[in-house]
């Protein structure tokens, strides 16, 4: 080899990027892969770190409440589109697409709606004007509406609503008909939860999806909610994105999010970030599914603890928006390498505190750091015949050089950020060497 080669060869490697370079954000990944990433957004909130985060992570947003029957139409006759407007304006500014939810639904609806009592004729006028009103004030800025929102009972049925009950099952082909009427460009969508895999209810949109093609009713795809809860991706997820697929219409993860017993732990956000990268994959597999959407990037900006007591964390960022596990499940679907930086941890530190010339007291500590503990155990082996005599704040045994200490019935916890010791007395002779701990 030649000096300048092996110069040259050098200076490559030098010159070489540094490893684990940062991801682009998961929109760009998105795009390399054909889908478009979004979220569920607050109006409100769209300024500071959320703001920034939601313009440049996501290539779509989609309205968590503002764009509801009950948010726009609070007393009949009277609209508000305020944070529905500013939303659209926001995604306008940041190259994102808008998608709609959603115009005909069994929940928060406003209560003139709801309390009224209105004939067929007069509930199916209502619905064509309430569709027309909203599609058509945002005609050509929304990609795709959620015009039916969680039509079915779990067993396949339609849900007693007051649209099913007023207008009879037709009222679907009808929403879907005035929808397409007024913007004819928007992909007209229906969506559900509990239709990820198969199932009866997801075999039931199937069918009905199936019937309203056939009789030439404008329907483009089907949302797939996805309120999932972790551990639990569905393994037929694939399997019916691309039946659905196969049918002719396109598929859209609308609202994820993975939600978990708190407190979280390192265990349960490693597992959330399987089952993102597992539904993120699903998608990536089908060329027809379009978009996936989380319901709410971050834990401060999520339904989930709200509804479901005692559960949460169940979004791709944490409350003070730092990426979780869960982001680089995702990411790592749409094809990003970066490493993510080490989740949260535990340990255990062992100090010897004052020393006589038999005895000295010993003192570990536990702390947590983006984890937390329910229970603990410590564990050591003496190296110069040490002999535990008496714990406090923790159990311990010593057999032979081996001690293990484990939480007392009242300090098992340890928090997020917290830390909790336990102390004991111990003989010596010779040398009092600290042992390494282990935290099990
Ligand atoms: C939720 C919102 O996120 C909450 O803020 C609101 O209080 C209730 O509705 N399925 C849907 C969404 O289609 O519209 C729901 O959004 C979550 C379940």
């Amino acid at each position: 080899m030649s000096l300048t080669s092996l110069v040259a060869g050098f200076a490559l490697l030098l010159a070489a990027p540094a490893a684990h370079a940062a991801d682009p954000p998961l929109r760009d990944l998105g795009t390399a892969k054909g889908k478009v990433i979004g979220t569920a957004v607050t109006g409100s909130k769209l300024t500071g770190t959320y703001g920034d985060i939601a313009g440049a992570q996501f290539s779509s947003l989609t309205p968590g409440n503002a764009m509801k029957w009950g948010s726009v139409e609070p007393a009949q006759g009277s609209f508000n589109w305020t944070e529905a407007d500013q939303i659209v304006a926001f995604a306008q500014a940041h190259n994102q697409q808008v998608r709609g939810h959603t115009l005909v639904w069994h929940s928060q609806n406003p209560s003139w709606l709801t309390n009224g009592s209105w004939t067929s004729a007069q509930l199916g006028t209502l619905l064509q004007n309430h569709i027309n009103t909203e599609v058509g004030r945002y005609q050509g800025k929304i990609a795709a509406w959620d015009v039916v929102n969680e039509p079915f009972n779990e067993d396949g049925t339609y849900r007693s609503t007051l649209w099913y009950n007023g207008l009879g099952a037709d009222y679907i082909a009808n929403a879907l008909t005035w929808a397409r009427a007024a913007d004819p460009a928007a992909k007209l969508y229906i969506n559900d939860y509990n239709v990820e895999g198969v199932n009866a209810k997801s075999t039931a949109l199937y069918n009905l999806v199936k019937s309203l093609k056939d009789r030439g009713v404008p329907i483009d795809g089907v949302g797939l909610q996805a309120h999932l809860i972790l551990g639990q991706v569905p393994s037929t997820l694939q399997q019916n994105i691309q039946r659905f697929a196969d049918l002719g219409v396109d598929v859209a993860i609308t609202e994820l999010d993975i939600r978990m017993t708190l407190p979280s732990d390192s265990t349960k956000l490693a597992q959330q970030k399987a089952d993102y990268k597992a539904v993120t994959a699903a998608c990536v597999a089908v060329a027809r599914c379009v978009n996936l959407t989380v319901w709410g990037f971050t834990d401060s900006d999520s339904w989930v603890e709200s509804t479901f007591p005692g559960q949460g964390a169940a979004t791709p960022y944490d409350a003070n928006y730092a990426p979780k596990p869960a982001y680089y499940g995702i990411a790592e679907a749409l094809g990003g390498t970066s490493t993510p930086p080490p989740t949260g941890a535990c340990t255990a530190s062992y100090s010897v505190g004052s020393q006589w010339n038999t005895g000295f007291t010993g003192n570990v500590t536990i702390s947590c750091s983006g984890a937390s503990l329910s229970s603990w155990k410590v564990t050591w082996t003496y190296g110069a015949g040490q002999q535990i005599t008496q714990a406090w704040n923790a159990t311990c045994t010593q057999s032979g050089a081996a001690v293990s200490c484990a939480n007392a019935s009242y300090n098992g916890t340890v928090p997020d950020g917290g830390s909790v010791s336990f102390g004991f007395n111990a003989s010596w002779s010779g040398s009092n060497p600290v042992p390494t701990v282990t935290l099990g």
